[in-house]
């Protein structure tokens, strides 16, 4: 989970415990994929992997800018009240994909997954002979399929449910909000290889449910933003526990990228404006010192509140004492399936 949440306390305390912890890599530079890497290796030696982000950049420098004057002006008087200077307009940005690979293949761990695209045959062949299992985001039925195609071990089936950035790469984002329930057994049956479910899965129940649907495995953000060795702040853990789902929403306000979070003042100004959003990574960029302000000042209304549906069901523990809970939900809901059948 890139963005602060992931620590490699978390990853290592996931896979200890006998998860796979992944280690968000997408906005780390090569030195900080370098250091992450060493540091989650003092402190498991569990397999665990690292995540980044194949694609979505090519599309900024390519497409049409859209007049940036809604998002300056929108910025310009949050900046000011919050007394920083002027918001101006990011450079194009290029694609760290490249360099943080190589890091990757420098200290390679056994996993490796990514979202927002495919990376290409030239990567996927190196990744190959370091031997490193590789999982790719899929959306779509259409996408499980291109990944596969590819490739790729194994493919995360990612519901419209999933906290934070859609992984859609093949298919407009509006018509790619699949719900998991739907979308994981249609995956299974389009791929031979295994299937994680992700998207809404937050406890014991979640899990069996998905390895009903055919999963293989699941893969949970937003359950474990709030554990303690989450970086999320305080005050964003709060909000994760204590929102309804419904006031999740799905914007490109913060980053120029659908991704789910919880609605607050700075989304609200962005309502029924969205085209105006620069493209990512464009937008996350010149969302940048608003969103670091508001996050020192534990400031909920300008911080992007990433959050998945199951946001409600999401716990005030360890990681440990998480992973420990999960089983001991599985085994209930299990015994309750059978006794019931
Ligand atoms: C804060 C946050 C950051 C995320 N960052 C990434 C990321 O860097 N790479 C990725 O593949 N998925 C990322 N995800 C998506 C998760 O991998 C997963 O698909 C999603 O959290 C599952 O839905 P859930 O939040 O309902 O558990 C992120 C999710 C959250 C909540």
């Amino acid at each position: 989970m890139a963005g602060g949440a992931t620590t490699p306390e978390l990853v290592a305390a996931v896979s200890n415990a006998g998860g796979l912890g992944m280690i968000a890599g997408a906005y780390l530079t090569a030195d900080q994929i370098a250091d992450s890497l060493s540091r989650v290796r003092t402190l498991t030696s569990k397999p665990f992997g690292i995540n980044l982000f194949a694609g979505g950049y090519a599309s900024h420098q390519r497409d049409p800018v859209p007049d940036p004057s809604f998002a300056l002006n929108l910025l310009s008087g949050i900046h000011s009240e919050m007394g920083l200077p002027a918001p101006t307009l990011p450079d194009p940005i290029a694609d760290p994909f490249a360099d943080q690979l190589a890091a990757i293949l420098a200290d390679p761990p056994p996993i490796f997954s990514f979202t927002f695209g495919i990376p290409d045959r030239h990567a996927l062949d190196a990744l190959a002979r370091h031997d490193i299992l590789t999982i790719g985001t899929a959306t779509t039925v259409h996408e499980g399929k291109l990944l596969e195609a590819a490739g790729v071990d194994a493919i995360v089936a990612q519901g419209s449910e999933a906290g934070a950035h859609r992984g859609t790469f093949a298919a407009p984002f509006a018509s790619a909000m699949i719900g998991t329930m739907a979308l994981v057994p249609q995956v299974v049956d389009a791929v031979g290889v295994p299937v994680i479910a992700s998207g809404g899965i937050a406890d014991g129940r979640g899990i069996i449910a998905a390895l009903a649907l055919g999963a293989t495995a699941v893969q949970m953000g937003t359950a474990f933003l709030t554990c303690t060795e989450s970086g999320t702040t305080p005050v964003h853990k709060q909000a994760i526990r204590s929102t309804p789902a419904e006031l999740t929403t799905v914007t490109r306000a913060f980053s120029g990228r659908p991704a789910r979070g919880i609605e607050n003042d700075y989304l609200r100004a962005w309502y029924a404006q969205e085209e105006r959003a620069l493209p990512f990574p464009l937008q996350n960029e010149l969302t940048r010192p608003m969103r670091s302000a508001a996050s020192r000042r534990g400031d909920t209304r300008y911080l992007s509140l990433w959050c998945g549906q199951a946001g409600p069901l999401a716990r005030d523990l360890s990681a440990t004492d998480l992973m420990r809970q999960l089983v001991s939900e599985m085994r209930d809901t299990q015994e309750r399936l059978h006794g019931e059948g």
